[in-house]
């Protein structure tokens, strides 16, 4: 049987586009024929089923699973993306999953294995909150993938290392790939930003993609639609398809940013 792909995306440091990026590549990968569970695991500040459009159907959320308040069919909400489906679960508040002393952090990740396999997913995405409780747990018991995010600054470069450093010191097998996101080209060019090699140059995690900085992602997330076309939609599938081990340009199909980039 073909092996579940278990991607956590992560960075210690808050707002860099850690959510964007688990729906952009969810819809990548559902886009590809993949069958994608997206779970928001930012029990602190969840975010995802308004990007997703879902927020009205958000009743059940992972915590009524593991506690039998909902089954798997109750918590998984199917989002229609291009000609696929992501299979949505809604993340709980943190107050409910400290509230047994942390016996709900050692039932995560089973809770989300045996979710994934109700829902026949091939992938499951994690998103995390800027914290790194629920990180360390699921790099020691679930994911085989972390993608961390950081923007082009360097004081989140610097965050993603210290996150990539924290997470393999845990699970030492891990893969453990970069995606820059918001990479801003025309502040690049005008050298008032990191150009791209400066920020590979800076992080020793491997680069798996490139998501552009993009003015109607804001407006896109508010409105409930994930992103399925456009640069960042396009950037997305790159990372996908690399992250599923083909080799793809970083830049392909995202407008003609290639030809405008200072690298
Ligand atoms: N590529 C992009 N282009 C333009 N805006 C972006 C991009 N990526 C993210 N943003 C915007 O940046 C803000 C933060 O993004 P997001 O919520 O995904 O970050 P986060 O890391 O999940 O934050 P948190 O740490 O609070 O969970 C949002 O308003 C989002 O719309
Ligand atoms: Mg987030």
């Amino acid at each position: 049987m073909k092996q579940t792909r278990k991607i956590l995306v992560t960075s210690l440091k808050g707002g860099v586009g850690k959510s964007t990026v688990s729906a952009a590549l969810a819809a990548a990968f559902a886009g590809m024929g993949s069958r994608v569970l997206l779970c928001d695991l930012d029990f602190r500040s969840r975010s995802l089923e308004l990007m997703l459009g879902a927020a009205d159907r958000s009743v059940f959320d992972l915590h009524d699973y593991m506690t039998g308040i909902s089954d798997a069919a109750g918590v998984i909400i199917p989002v229609p993306v291009r000609s696929g489906l992501v299979a949505f679960c809604p993340a709980p508040d943190e107050d409910r999953m400290v509230e047994d002393g942390g016996e709900n952090y050692s039932r995560l990740a089973g809770a989300i294995s045996d979710l994934a396999a109700s829902a026949e997913a091939d992938t499951v995405i994690c998103d995390t909150g800027a914290e790194s409780t629920t990180p360390r747990t699921l790099a020691r018991d679930f994911a085989d993938t972390v993608v961390v995010v950081s923007e082009q600054s360097r004081t989140s470069i610097r965050a993603a290392e210290i996150t990539a450093d924290k997470l393999s010191a845990i699970n030492g097998d891990i893969d453990t790939r970069l995606i820059v996101n918001n990479f801003d080209v025309k502040l690049a060019n005008k050298k008032a930003r990191a150009g791209l090699l400066e920020v590979i140059d800076d992080s020793s995690i491997r680069c798996v993609g490139v998501i552009p900085h993009d003015d109607s992602i804001p407006l896109i997330e508010d409105s409930g639609v994930l992103p399925t076309f456009g640069p960042v939609a396009a950037a997305a599938e790159n990372a996908a398809r690399r992250l599923r081990g083909e080799s793809v340009p970083l830049f392909r199909g995202v407008g003609n940013l290639r030809r405008r980039i200072r690298l």
